[in-house]
């Protein structure tokens, strides 16, 4: 990897101070607060990336990509002068399609696949060496229209043993891992075990959980297969109550024989929420007794209620990925974090209209660790921190 112009700058000044206080107890650093500094200036590239750091502890950092904004014809070359692709280049070894393999993308008709954008993907982290988490197979969202209208009782279970034994079978022995069901636990739909309300529980029943996952271990054996969901991470008591009705859903496919290797904790935080707590950690221990690792698959911090400018954004956003990154990965189980995009400027909710992402005073929010300029914000240098002190993995 080279220096590219693309890196933003730092003072190490700024680097150190951040680095130590985030590492004490996840205060802000002085400088944060408007104190301007002075100094050489520091990179954030090459072995100075959260790629580096990661690799340094065994660990993986990744991210949410849009594969159509990737210059990959110009990696091939050794030649991109494209910000975005050399930003996703030095800074993770792991990646994730924010939409690129969801129904709607590759199913544009119920008899036709599109693989375009997801091979576009994983050709770009062969050349690049980074792993590749696939997201996802069974979900209630992200799905075409046109399965609305087609999926019958009666079809239902061929339809999604097919979609995932072609979209599996296609990615077969490439895939670091993927998430077979998004989503399928949603207490206040008052079902019975706490599932979601969605097509497939509807025309197929409960069964459709352990279909996704015993036909994608048929259709790629090597893939980690894992379930992930969201709104988990609080001690809040609705929080709570779903991470236990995630738990109750593992245990029952451990003990039916279902093959699931992981639980993705989602983590789309929110800056005026409370910090995750040792909820979180307790259950991390359980499923690392059951033999389950966890990863940390999408973590932003929504910076909605953020009352100020873009530094008081920043403040609260540095303060989670502070406390919450060190606190997970200092867990054994717990080898990979991916945030759900790297820059403000392509983040979902930046540019979401929804009333829980959008910002009274019109600014764009500042969920992540680089920004709209594609510069660091404070939340890198948090992040890398947490990194420097998470306990070594094997490679
Ligand atoms: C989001 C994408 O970021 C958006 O671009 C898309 O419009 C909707 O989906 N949980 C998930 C992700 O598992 O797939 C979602 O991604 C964000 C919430």
């Amino acid at each position: 990897m080279t220096e590219s112009k693309s890196s933003a700058q730092w003072t190490r000044r700024q680097f150190g101070k951040a680095a130590l206080a985030m590492g004490a107890a996840a205060a802000i650093p002085k400088w944060l607060e408007g104190e301007q500094t002075s100094g050489a200036a520091a990179s954030v590239t090459g072995a100075n990336s959260l790629r580096a750091h990661a690799e340094a502890r065994g660990l993986m950092y990744g991210t949410a990509v849009i594969p159509d904004l990737l210059d990959v014809d110009g990696v091939a070359a050794g030649a991109t002068t494209d910000r975005y692709t050399q930003l996703i280049q030095e800074q993770a070894n792991i990646l994730v399609a924010e939409n690129a393999m969801k129904w709607h993308a590759l199913r544009p008709s119920p008899t036709s696949f599109d693989f375009a954008q997801a091979d576009k993907l994983m050709r770009f982290a062969k050349l690049t060496g980074q792993s590749v988490r696939g997201h996802n197979l069974c979900w209630h969202e992200g799905n075409p229209e046109w399965l609305n209208g087609t999926a019958t009782k009666e079809n239902a279970r061929q339809l999604l043993t097919e979609h995932i034994q072609t979209v599996a079978g296609h990615f077969r022995g490439q895939l670091h891992s993927w998430d077979v069901v998004n989503e399928a636990i949603n207490p206040s739909d008052r079902l019975h075990d706490g599932l979601r309300k969605t097509l497939w529980l509807e025309l197929i029943g409960p069964d459709y959980l352990e279909l996704a996952f015993r036909t994608a271990a048929a259709a790629d054996p090597t893939a980690k297969l894992t379930y992930n969901d969201y709104d988990i991470e609080l001690d809040t008591w609705d929080q709570t109550t779903k991470r236990d009705q995630v738990l109750a859903l593992v245990r029952r496919f451990k003990a039916n024989g279902v093959p699931i290797h992981a639980v993705g904790v989602q983590s789309h935080l929110k800056a005026d929420a409370p910090l995750p707590g040792g909820g979180l950690v307790k259950f991390i221990r359980t499923l690392r007794k059951m033999g389950l690792e966890v990863y940390i698959t999408e973590m932003d911090v929504n910076t909605r209620a953020v009352e100020g400018g873009p530094n008081a954004q920043d403040k609260a956003v540095a303060k989670v990925f502070g406390h919450y990154p060190h606190r997970v990965l200092a867990e054994a189980n717990v080898p990979i974090l991916l945030t759900w995009g790297i820059t403000s400027k392509h983040s979902w909710l930046s540019h979401s209209e929804e009333p829980w992402a959008k910002r009274p005073d019109d600014a764009r929010q500042r969920p992540l660790p680089f920004d709209d300029d594609l510069k660091p914000t404070p939340a890198f240098a948090a992040l890398r921190s947490a990194i420097d002190r998470a306990p070594a993995r094997k490679g």
